[in-house]
């Protein structure tokens, strides 16, 4: 097994000695008739995890009435014992509106996840962010950061952040200890720039999707692929398995996952968690459970002793190189086609995306749109952030300034980049364009060491439309920023109102 950053965080969230949390994402789905689950009878259930040893449970605000059943699974611990402590841990997230990011948005949302909990302080808390194009993440992170110095929250995770994103956040000195995102044999994205990233910073991954929502388990060994599936977590899943390769593929690699699991006398799930569980960064797992209808804590038990031998994980590793590799980075499944929803969209979760910009038209000027960033300079100077004319877009020299005047990433001009180019897809967005509609960058830097830094960024924003590019070398930059880019697209239908 590699050596694991001893990550400090682990104690205090009960992962030291048991890695495995509970996932209560399944509530939702029990209740999504609208009926929520008996109180009592769910918070005995999650107690019975509780006593087993599986202390951690994973909530969001989403999930039906998960929160309130911990909470009441706390206050039932609480009676019979005369300890204010529990050894329960209740990790839970947020997910707001890109438009939900002033501070007393962010004290509403987190005082709501409190008191559904029923704490005064919440273990771990969350942050999920629908889209980067939208700059609001920096203004919750301070609001977040301030909270947890107000006794409110313990510690500060991400879910589904991308690499470049949680780059950004370590850039502006967020102090994060978790990024929850998928990992499986399935999909084995977060080992690559994420994993290096996380260990580089003392950043534990927390790993959801372990088993597929099931499908990495015993009972669906040499199974046909069924076209009735109707929970949300195997339809999600379902769609995984399709974007890397498909039912015959990931049969075989349950094939591999078998033999293992019989060379060790354990179950395929046991394999499946297992081998995530021994990955670099991998502080916890979670093992979703649908409380009050099926039990596993028993089985996972046997996770805690078993131990998978370099012959064991390089088995896994053939077998799931052979799939085709899912898209993108952790969490692009929320943000891009193919959504890897249970939906397969996000309607599920949101109406719609607010544009971070709004655009006005130019007076006099027909087919000529402008957007502003509302500095006072634009007036005086006669700037604007982007202007379009007819099906042409020309965005000016952007920097990785967050609202009128904060530098972001000042020291990493890597997370420069990523802030600007989300800046640069914003005014694209609020114009009717997109990134690949763009048909030149051009890239400033003051020190062209940095050029490959930045260019991968480049890279994963442009893979799709290759741009034409010009990077230059200067002297200096207007603030203290070491990168500026500016980007021209063409719509290519001319005719399309937006
Ligand atoms: N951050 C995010 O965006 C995100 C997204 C998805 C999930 N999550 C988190 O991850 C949790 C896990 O959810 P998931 O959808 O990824 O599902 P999962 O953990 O991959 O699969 C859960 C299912 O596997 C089965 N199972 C569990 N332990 C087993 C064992 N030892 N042996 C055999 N079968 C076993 C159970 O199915 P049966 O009940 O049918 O037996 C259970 O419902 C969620 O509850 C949530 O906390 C987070």
């Amino acid at each position: 097994m590699s050596a694991k950053p001893d990550y400090t965080f682990k104690q205090s969230l009960g992962l030291q000695d048991n890695p495995i949390v509970t996932g209560l994402w399944q509530v939702a789905d029990l209740e999504r008739g609208g009926t929520e689950l008996d109180r009592d009878h769910a918070a005995t259930a999650l107690l019975d995890y509780s006593n087993a040893g599986f202390h951690c449970f994973d909530m969001a605000d989403h999930y039906g009435s998960a929160e309130l059943i911990a909470g009441a699974a706390k206050a039932k611990l609480l009676n019979d014992n005369s300890d204010s402590e529990t050894p329960l841990k209740l990790y839970t997230k947020w997910c707001p509106q890109p438009d939900q990011c002033q501070p007393e948005d962010v004290r509403r949302g987190i005082a709501e996840r409190m008191e559904r909990l029923g704490v005064e302080c919440i273990d771990l808390l969350q942050l999920h962010w629908w889209t980067f194009e939208h700059p609001g993440y920096i203004d919750v992170m301070d609001s977040l950061m301030q909270l947890k110095q107000e006794g409110w929250i313990k510690h500060i995770g991400t879910t589904n952040f991308d690499t470049d994103h949680l780059q950004v956040l370590i850039s502006c000195g967020f102090e994060v200890d978790s990024n929850q995102v998928c990992l499986s044999v399935l999909d084995r994205r977060a080992l690559g720039n994420m994993t290096d990233l996380c260990l580089q910073h003392d950043i534990g991954l927390l790993a959801y999707g372990t088993l597929a929502g099931g499908f990495l388990t015993d009972q669906w060994l040499n199974q046909l692929e069924p076209n009735n599936i109707t929970d949300w977590s195997k339809m999600k899943y379902h769609r995984f398995i399709n974007a890397t390769g498909g039912w015959a593929s990931y049969q075989r690699v349950m094939q591999t996952l078998m033999s293992i699991a019989e060379k060790h006398a354990v179950s395929i799930a046991n394999v499946a968690a297992r081998w995530v569980i021994q990955q670099a960064a991998v502080a916890g797992v979670i093992v979703g459970a649908r409380l009050t209808h099926t039990v596993h804590h028993d089985s996972n038990q046997q996770l805690l002793s078993l131990t998978l031998d370099a012959d064991d994980m390089q088995r896994i590793e053939d077998a799931s190189s052979n799939l085709t590799t899912i898209a993108g980075d952790c969490g692009s499944e929320y943000r891009k086609p193919p959504y890897l929803t249970a939906s397969g969209d996000l309607s599920d979760h949101l109406e719609s995306l607010p544009c971070a910009y709004s655009r006005e038209a130019v007076p006099g000027r027909e087919n000529r749109w402008r957007i502003a960033t509302g500095s006072d300079y634009e007036s005086i100077c006669g700037f604007s952030r982007a202007i379009r004319d007819g099906n042409r877009i020309m965005v000016s020299g952007t920097t990785a300034t967050h609202g009128l005047d904060r530098p972001i990433g000042i020291s990493n001009p890597g997370a420069q980049t990523t802030y600007i180019l989300d800046k640069i897809a914003a005014s694209l967005a609020a114009l009717g364009a997109s990134l690949d509609d763009v048909i030149r960058t051009r890239i400033y830097l003051t020190d062209c060491n940095h050029w490959e830094t930045v260019s991968r960024v480049h890279g994963r924003y442009f893979h799709n439309c290759l741009p034409a590019n010009t990077l230059l070398e200067v002297s200096s930059l207007v603030g203290p920023y070491t990168v500026e880019i500016e980007a021209e697209a063409i719509v290519p239908d001319t005719s399309a109102c937006f």
